[in-house]
C-alpha cells in the first residue's frame, strides 16, 4: 500500500481497513520503510499497564531510513535549507550525502567522548543545522536523545537533565532568536551545578559570545570534529536497533508536578511520524516544505527531522522568530525558497495578522500548495486570513491536532484530499480511533455531541511510557477512562462528524501553543519570599490564544506592588523560562477555597475572562466574600 491516499472516496475505504484490520494495515504501511530485519508481531498492546508493543522482534535503524536509503536517488538534493536569524548572514544548504557525512562525523564524536548505545544525551542548541544533526547522531548509534527548548531556563535543564540523567550535554556559546542573544553556555553552566550525572558538554560555535570552559568537563565541537577528522574514518555504522529500544524523551507539562518526560521508541514512532507526514501534506519529490517550529518541541522533531527526511523531503529550519527583523520575515523566507509547503501555529498567525497587509506587499506566495497549522485551536478569523492572504484561496489547510505524546498529527485534513472546516481538524487519519466520552466515561455515540477526547486502539507513534516513572503515564492518560487514552482536550464532533478540539480540560495552559502547566507557574511564583500562595488559570489572548493569570497573595511586610511584580516575573523567568511569565498578576487577600481547601479554579478562571456576572454556585466557599474583593480587583 502507498502511503499517499489519493481522493476522499479512498480515504474512507482506507479508513475503514485500518479500524477492521489494524495490524495489517500498519504492516502495509511498514512495508514502505527500511528495515534489517522485519518484525516477527506487529503488536501486542493493553491500555491497563499500559504495555504497547509495535513491529516487535523488526530491526532497524532510524537513520538509514532518513538518510542512508536516499543517498543513490537524492544524495546530491538538498535534505536541510537552514535560514539564519539575521537575513544578512549567509544561509546553508546540505545535501543528503553532506548530512550523511556529518551525522557520521558527530556521531563518531559523541562514540569518542564516551558515549554509547542507551545512553541519554541532552541537546540544548540553537535552531542551526547542528541541532539536527546531534539529534540523527544520538540515534545513528543508539544514544537516546532529550532535546530542552532554548528558551527555557537553567533550573528546568537542571531537572530534565537530572530525570534522565543525562551523560552528556550538547549547547553552544550562544543562540540567536530576534535581536537577543541567548547565552545558551552560560545557563547550562548554571544548570549543571546541580547535575551529577554529566560528564561532559559539548560546545558548538554560533554566537561568539565569550563563555568560561571547564577543563575536563567542556570541549568545543569544531575541536571534536577534526579529532575525528584526522582518525580518518568518516564512516559511523548504524547501530542495530529493536523495534521498541528507545528513541528520544521530550519533556511536557501537566496538570500536576514537574514535567514529565515522553518516551518515544524506534519502530512506531518512524513509522508514525513519515507516515503523517507523507500523508496529510501530500509531499511531492521536489518540493520545499517549511515547518515553522522549534526542534525544542515534539513538532521539530516530527516534522523538521524524521518525517520529513523519512520521506526524502527538503525540510526548511529557520533560525529566527516570524517578526525580525520585520514582520514580513516569512514571506521573505517563503519568496526566497519558493516554499511549497508552509505548517505554522495559529499564534504566528494572530501575530502577523496584526500588522496588517504591509508586510505582505509586493512579495511572492506563488509557490505555496498547501498550509498547515499546530499547537493549539485556529480561531477563524486567523484561518481565513491564512486562506486568503497566504494560500490565496486554493492551497488547503491542514489544521492538525495532535500532542508530544502521540509522535505524529491524529486528526487533520489530507491536504487537496479530504474536505477542511474552518476552525476544526476534521477527521481521523488512518489508524486513529476517536471518541468522545462524558464525565463519567460513556462513549457519547452518533454525531452533534461534546465530550472528552479519548483515543481507543493504539497507533504506533503514541508514548510508551514516562520516563522513570510508568505509574504517572499510567494515571495520567489510561486510568481516567477504563482502556481508552485520554488526551485531556474538550471536543466537538459535529453533524458532519467533524472534530473540533475546544481546548484542555485539565489545568493545562496552552500559551503561544506552548504547554504549561498551571501547577509549574503556581510553584515558580511561590518561591518568591514575598509569596504566601498564588493560582493560575488561563484567559483568552488575543495573539496568544491563552495568557496567563496569576492570583497572588502576598506577606504581611510593606510591598511596593510594582517592583514586587516584576520581581515575581523575574522568579518565573528563572525558575522556567520566560514562556512561563504571567501576562497578569492580581494582588488578592485570599483565594476562593471549598471548605476542604481546594482551590475553586472555575470561579478564578471566569474572573480572568471577564465573565463576573454568572459565577455559579459559591455558597460552599469558606469565605464567599473573597471572591467580591477578586471581581473588583480584576485586571
Ligand atoms: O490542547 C491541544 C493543543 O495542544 C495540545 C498538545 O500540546 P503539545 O503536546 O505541546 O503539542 C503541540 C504540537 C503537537 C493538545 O492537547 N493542540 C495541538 N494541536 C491543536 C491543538 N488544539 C486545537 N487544534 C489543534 N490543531
Amino acid at each position: 500500500m502507498s502511503l499517499q491516499i489519493k481522493s476522499f472516496d479512498n480515504y474512507k475505504r482506507v479508513y475503514d481497513y485500518s479500524v477492521k484490520e489494524p495490524e495489517h494495515f500498519w504492516a502495509d504501511i511498514a512495508e514502505n520503510f527500511q528495515w534489517r530485519k522485519k518484525w516477527d508481531k506487529v503488536l501486542e498492546w493493553n491500555f491497563k499497564d499500559p504495555d504497547i508493543k509495535w513491529f516487535q522482534g523488526a530491526k532497524l535503524n532510524i537513520t538509514e531510513n532518513c538518510i542512508d536509503r536516499h543517498l543513490n536517488t537524492l544524495g546530491e538534493k538538498p535534505a536541510i535549507i537552514w535560514e539564519p536569524n539575521d537575513p544578512e548572514e549567509s544561509h546553508r544548504v546540505l545535501t543528503y550525502k553532506q548530512l550523511h557525512d556529518k551525522v557520521c562525523q558527530f556521531a563518531n564524536v559523541l562514540k569518542n567522548n564516551g558515549i554509547e548505545k542507551g545512553d541519554r544525551v541532552c541537546i540544548y542548541l540553537p535552531m542551526v543545522p547542528e541541532l539536527a544533526i546531534s539529534v540523527l547522531a544520538c540515534a545513528r548509534i543508539g544514544a537516546i536523545h532529550s532535546v530542552v527548548f532554548g528558551g527555557f531556563s537553567a533550573q528546568s535543564i537542571a531537572d530534565r537533565i537530572n530525570d534522565a540523567s543525562c551523560k552528556l550535554v550538547i549547547t553552544a556559546d550562544g543562540g540567536f532568536r530576534g535581536n537577543k542573544d541567548i547565552p545558551l553556555k552560560a545557563i547550562i553552566d548554571d544548570a549543571l551545578v546541580q547535575c551529577q550525572s554529566v560528564n561532559k558538554v559539548i560546545v558548538l560555535t554560533r554566537s561568539r559570545t565569550p563563555v568560561s570552559m571547564i577543563k575536563g568537563r567542556d570541549v568545543w565541537w569544531e575541536d571534536e570534529i577534526r579529532k575525528v577528522e584526522t582518525l580518518g574514518n568518516p564512516v559511523c555504522p548504524a547501530e542495530e536497533m529493536d523495534a521498541e529500544d528507545v528513541l528520544f524523551i521530550l519533556y511536557t507539562s501537566g496538570s500536576t508536578g514537574k514535567p514529565k518526560g515522553v518516551v518515544h521508541t524506534t519502530a512506531g514512532y518512524m513509522v508514525y511520524a513519515g507516515y503523517t507526514f507523507a500523508n496529510v501534506f501530500q509531499y511531492q519529490p521536489g518540493e520545499v516544505y517549511f515547518c515553522t517550529a522549534d526542534i525544542g518541541w515534539i513538532t521539530g522533531h516530527s516534522y523538521i527531522v524524521y518525517g520529513p527526511l523519512s520521506q526524502g523531503a527538503t525540510t526548511l529550519m529557520f533560525e529566527g522568530i516570524p517578526t525580525y527583523p520585520t514582520p514580513s520575515r516569512f514571506w521573505d523566507i517563503v519568496e526566497k525558497y519558493k516554499v511549497n509547503i508552509l505548517y505554522t501555529a495559529p499564534t504566528a498567525i494572530r501575530s502577523l495578522m496584526s500588522f496588517g497587509d504591509e508586510p505582505l506587499k509586493g512579495k511572492d506566495f506563488s509557490s505555496i500548495k498547501k498550509l498547515g497549522s499546530v499547537g493549539e485551536p485556529i480561531n477563524e478569523e486567523a484561518w481565513h486570513w491564512f486562506d486568503e492572504k497566504i494560500g490565496d484561496k486554493k492551497a488547503p489547510i491542514a489544521d492538525t491536532w495532535w500532542q508530544t505524546e502521540n509522535g505524529g498529527i491524529m486528526i487533520s485534513p489530507i491536504a487537496g484530499v479530504t474536505p477542511t472546516k474552518p476552525g476544526y481538524a476534521t477527521l481521523p487519519l488512518p489508524g486513529i480511533q476517536p471518541v468522545l466520552v462524558d464525565e463519567n466515561g460513556k462513549e457519547l455515540e452518533g454525531n452533534d455531541v461534546s465530550g472528552n477526547l479519548c483515543i481507543k486502539f493504539p497507533w504506533p507513534g503514541m508514548l510508551r511510557t514516562t520516563y522513570g516513572d510508568h505509574e504517572r503515564c499510567r494515571q495520567t492518560y489510561f486510568s481516567t477512562y477504563e482502556n481508552m487514552y485520554f488526551t485531556g482536550d474538550g471536543c466537538l464532533r459535529d453533524e458532519d462528524g467533524y472534530y473540533r478540539i475546544t481546548g484542555r480540560v485539565d489545568d493545562v495552559l496552552n500559551v503561544s501553543g506552548h504547554r504549561i502547566g498551571t501547577a509549574e507557574v503556581e510553584n515558580a511564583i511561590n518561591m518568591h519570599s514575598d509569596v504566601v500562595e498564588s493560582a493560575v488559570v488561563g484567559y483568552p489572548h488575543e495573539i496568544k490564544g491563552q495568557g496567563v493569570y496569576a492570583y497572588v497573595i502576598l506577606g504581611q511586610s510593606e510591598h511596593d506592588p510594582e517592583l514586587t511584580r516584576k520581581n515575581i516575573l523575574q522568579t518565573v523567568t528563572r525558575i522556567i523560562g520566560a514562556i512561563a511569565k504571567p501576562d497578569k498578576i492580581q494582588f488578592v487577600s485570599g483565594l476562593p477555597k471549598t471548605r476542604s481547601g481546594k482551590i475553586m479554579r472555575r470561579i478564578l478562571r471566569k474572573i480572568a475572562e471577564g465573565e463576573t456576572a454568572n459565577l455559579g454556585d459559591t455558597s460552599t466557599l469558606l469565605d464567599p466574600a473573597v471572591v467580591d474583593e477578586i471581581k473588583t480587583g480584576a485586571l
